[in-house]
């Protein structure tokens, strides 16, 4: 099909980005928006838009009829009308490459008003000398936010990802299956989205969080290799890279083991890296949790840049100090960054990469600038004859640490990282930096003692650390992988429990007592007793996933309607009150109401 015939409808004969050249001398009709009017005397310029694009279209005395040249003269923006007219080439000069419609105009002949718009509350032509409109104001109208070339594009592009998600899985054997949105809790880290049910008075159904559980029954039902373009909701704080409706490309298969899951995903990256026209390289380089969090700090690395942590202990450790020794004497390490050329940053500067480092949960943040005959600054004070050749350092370098235990001077060094990168306008040694994390430990710290998962509770531990489950659980690592790309976390994915007594071993250890397990877990395990393959998955997501592609944009650009970072959906308005008519058909009563109502 002709990318004319994709657009022409009864009322159009193409769309207005689609009229080139190759229609010159000929009669086309276009519907659209009037994306922009000048009048300039006698001739009138109008910009006519749909999404196809923007076509220039103009009325004059010469071949326009006065009735008709008045009526293009009362249009505003964002009217909706229908044009008819003859493609003429436009004369050299006026001419414009940047467009797909550049060389040509219509002359205008008929004009038919299809729908008159009010003045629109944000505009959707801006003239570039002019501010954007706040992502308040652009979320409060986002019809008008959407007919935005960037916005379109954005969306459009998401389409194409999908489908050849679709396409790439259907390839290889997969099947799309579908999942229940009324369920019950899984696990994933966040609280529920809870339903009321009508028929059940003071009972709820819960909204998937993801659709782990869901996706493991189908392996044990025999399915082999599901996926699935899933909605998710999550009750959490929002961050920049969160919404509480989301959208995976959720992957299950049975009788696999990691490398199957990094071979599809590396393939599916490069595929739609293609889309996009991106670099994907594979394979991907791989580093383990371990090494991560040595090196960077966290657990998605910007590998982009170069800069890594190092141990200081060995030689800082020595020095004369109370913090420093203090914190080595309590088992802690003195780690950080050798920042090349890094004297040059103003103490108000070295002041913002400290905030970093507070803001990551370290009491301040150490530092030294190397001179030509010693060190300067609180910790370059410290330094005796040999520290400074020692630590590696050479005149102009600074020297920036944390000391502590390292699961706080960890997050503390990452957002100092990320300062520096920032402050020193570190080179990139890539544009593309994509990597798996492998080897996530199974539990973390739960709070006062209790273990806590640090994925989900279907994790297998690793083989070789089974043995440490009941002696040192937080060493357990688990079968357990992410993908990162430029530091964000695409996705991640496990190969999980399929043995119903370890599953029901690990719920206990994550402080469920056994009726509680069978309550909420027992459909599980009681499936898992009826001959579950071993099995794996991984889960990316469609928003951050489109987000990055498109050039590292915001969720809220590849999300048609998204909520707003105070999880409101701000255009129709909700979440929004219920009638007591229908909370107490449902057996509610509420308590609280919410002050920020309908802000
Ligand atoms: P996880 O919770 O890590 O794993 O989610 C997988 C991927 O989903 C995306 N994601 C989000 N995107 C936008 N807003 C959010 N609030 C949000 N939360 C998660 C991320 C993330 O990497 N069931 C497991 C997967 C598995 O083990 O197969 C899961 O959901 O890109």
């Amino acid at each position: 099909m002709s990318e004319t015939e994709k657009s022409a409808t009864g009322m159009r004969t193409a769309g207005a980005g689609r009229v080139t050249l190759a229609l010159a001398g000929g009669e086309v009709r276009i519907a659209g928006w009037v994306h922009r009017r000048r009048d300039l005397g006698a001739l009138v310029f109008l910009d006519l838009r749909d999404r196809s694009g923007i076509l220039q279209a103009s009325a004059g005395p010469d071949w326009t009829s006065p009735e008709v040249l008045e009526a293009v003269r009362g249009l505003g923006p964002e009217d909706v009308v229908a044009v008819r007219g003859v493609v003429i080439p436009r004369p050299e000069g006026a001419r414009n490459p940047e467009m797909t419609t550049g060389d040509v105009e219509v002359r205008v002949t008929g004009l038919e008003v299809l729908n008159k718009a009010r003045t629109p509350a944000i505009p959707v032509y801006l003239p570039p000398e002019e501010e954007p409109p706040s992502e308040k104001l652009r979320l409060r109208h986002r019809v008008l936010d959407l007919r935005r070339r960037e916005m379109q594009a954005g969306l459009a592009l998401r389409h194409r990802l999908v489908l050849a998600v679709r396409n790439y899985f259907d390839r290889r054997g997969f099947l799309e299956i579908e999942t229940p949105i009324l369920t019950k809790p899984t696990p994933e880290g966040a609280r529920d989205f809870l339903v009321p049910s009508r028929m059940h008075p003071g009972e709820f159904f819960a909204l998937p969080q993801s659709p782990q559980i869901y996706k493991q029954l189908l392996m044990i039902a025999g399915f082999d290799r599901y996926m699935q373009i899933a909605r998710c909701f999550r009750d959490e704080d929002l961050r920049a890279d969160r919404q509480p409706e989301f959208t995976q490309i959720d992957i299950e298969a049975a009788f696999v083991d990691p490398e199957d899951v990094y071979g599809w995903c590396e393939g599916l990256m490069a595929e739609l890296a293609e889309v996009t026209g991106i670099e994907a390289a594979t394979p991907f380089a791989r580093l383990t949790y371990h090494e991560v969090m040595e090196r960077f700090g966290c657990d998605r690395p910007d590998l982009r840049y170069s800069l890594e942590i190092r141990d200081f202990t060995p030689v800082l450790g020595e020095l004369e100090s109370n913090i420093l020794r203090g914190a080595v004497a309590a088992g802690g390490r003195i780690r950080g960054f050798r920042l090349e050329g890094g004297a040059r940053l103003t103490r108000k500067r070295i002041l913002g990469l400290e905030a970093a480092a507070k803001s990551g949960g370290a009491p301040g943040l150490l530092w030294a600038k190397a001179t030509e005959n010693g060190a300067t600054g609180p910790l370059g004070r410290f330094f005796r004859d040999d520290t400074r050749a020692r630590l590696g350092l050479t005149a102009g370098d600074l020297l920036v640490a944390a000391a502590g235990p390292d699961r706080t001077t960890s997050p503390a060094l990452d957002a100092t990282r990320g300062a520096a990168i920032e402050a020193l306008a570190l080179p990139r040694t890539t544009e593309h930096a994509w990597l798996w994390v492998t080897g996530f430990p199974v539990f973390e710290e739960g709070g006062n003692g209790a273990l806590a998962a640090n994925h989900h509770p279907f994790v297998q531990p690793h083989p070789s650390d089974a043995h440490l489950l009941d002696s040192e659980p937080l060493a357990v690592r688990g079968l357990a992988y992410d993908l990162v790309y430029n530091g964000t976390e695409l996705g991640s994915g496990s190969i999980r429990i399929h043995d119903a007594d370890l599953q029901a071993r690990i719920l206990f250890m994550l402080g469920l007592e056994p009726d509680e397990i069978s309550v909420k877990f027992g459909f599980l395990i009681e499936a898992l007793r009826t001959g579950a393959p071993p099995h794996g998955g991984i889960a990316l997501g469609v928003d951050r996933l489109a987000a990055c592609l498109s050039g590292g944009g915001s969720l809220r650009d590849v999300i048609a309607f998204p909520k707003t970072t105070t999880a409101r959906a701000s255009f129709e308005g909700a979440p929004s009150p219920v009638a007591e008519g229908e909370l107490a058909a449902l057996g509610i009563s509420v308590r609280a109401r919410s002050r920020t109502g309908g802000e």
